[in-house]
């Protein structure tokens, strides 16, 4: 384990399924926990938009007994006059045990962590990496299905920005019997270096599709995402693609009666409100697990037993 969490891979199978059992005991005995991290606290360095990382990385080390200190916009903080990320992380480790940041620039979190001896986490970056994100949405699948080899998951939506879908595909590599439906508009398929890299490189079984309809009869996951609109160059494209899938009651018809549908959230308008109510609907305690694994994750880049 690296002293850093900046790309899921740096985890081995073993170290992200250590996280996941951890996870799972501090949800059966949250009261051991509430003092493993008292005087310690975590920053939250969010240059983008965030709801829940943010706040659950806030509410995992108050559950700890840490405290919290951060910025929640860039205008916030002195980076609008100018200052440079390893300035600022090298002036937040003064104060903080522990950096969590997410930032539009492929990369700001690990020209971070090179410049500080605390941990750096990577809380999102640009349209790349959102490991936290895809250990929450591993403990969620490994809660609600038992198991994380021998599934077929369907990735929905904006494939090419979304950089939740390339951590979970990276992260689901390290599995046995893993295949990949990959569901989007040609435009917004997945990237080059997401094909060569993880999937070709892993020998991953995987099929694209423009089709929700095709796919979700063989689907024991759906993974649905928003088209990422901060990151098109222009509106129009944005605006022509932006409700290709939406998620109704008809389109479950076809579906397992196990299916889990995940979303990392925000959802726009690729999931009908119709869905929350359906036992299948798994997106909100998703965000609740993502509080679980963010302790597990924050105790064990702390040293913390
Ligand atoms: C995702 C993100 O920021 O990449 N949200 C999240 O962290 N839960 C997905 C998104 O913004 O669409």
């Amino acid at each position: 384990m690296t002293k850093d969490l900046i790309d899921i891979l740096q985890l081995s199978r073993e170290e992200i399924d250590e996280l996941i059992a951890k996870a799972g005991d501090i949800i059966d005995h949250p009261d051991v926990y509430a003092h493993k991290c008292d005087g310690k606290k975590i920053a939250t360095l969010f240059y983008e938009a965030s709801t829940r990382t943010r706040l659950s990385f806030e509410s995992a080390m108050i559950e700890l007994g840490g405290s919290v200190i951060g910025f929640s916009s860039a205008t916030d903080s002195s980076v609008s006059k100018g200052e440079s990320v390893a300035d600022t992380a090298r002036t937040v480790e003064c104060f903080a045990d522990i950096i969590a940041m997410r930032h539009p620039k492929e990369g700001a979190p690990y020209v971070a962590a090179n410049n500080v001896d605390i941990p750096v986490i990577n809380a999102g970056d640009g349209g790349h990496n959102h490991p936290t994100q895809t250990l929450t949405d591993l403990l969620t699948i490994s809660r609600e299905k038992g198991r994380l080899d021998d599934l077929v998951i369907g990735c929905c939506g904006d494939l090419k920005f979304g950089r939740t879908v390339h951590s979970l595909i990276a992260a689901m590599s390290r599995y046995e019997n893993v295949k990949f439906v990959l569901i989007s508009p040609e435009e917004l398929k997945i990237p080059e270096h997401v094909r060569t890299e993880i999937l070709d490189k892993g020998n991953i079984d995987y099929e694209e599709t423009d089709s929700l309809e095709n796919a979700m009869p063989n689907l024991d996951v759906l993974y649905m995402t928003r088209v990422q609109r901060e990151r098109f160059f222009n509106e129009a494209d944005y605006l022509r693609l932006k409700d290709t899938y939406i998620l109704t009651p008809d389109k479950l018809t076809y579906a397992k009666y196990d299916l889990s549908i995940l979303h990392p959230l925000p959802r726009v308008n690729e999931i009908s409100v119709e869905i929350d109510k359906d036992p299948r609907a798994c997106y909100f305690k998703q965000v609740r697990y993502g509080k679980y694994i963010r302790m597990a994750l924050i105790l064990k880049l702390l040293g913390v037993d």
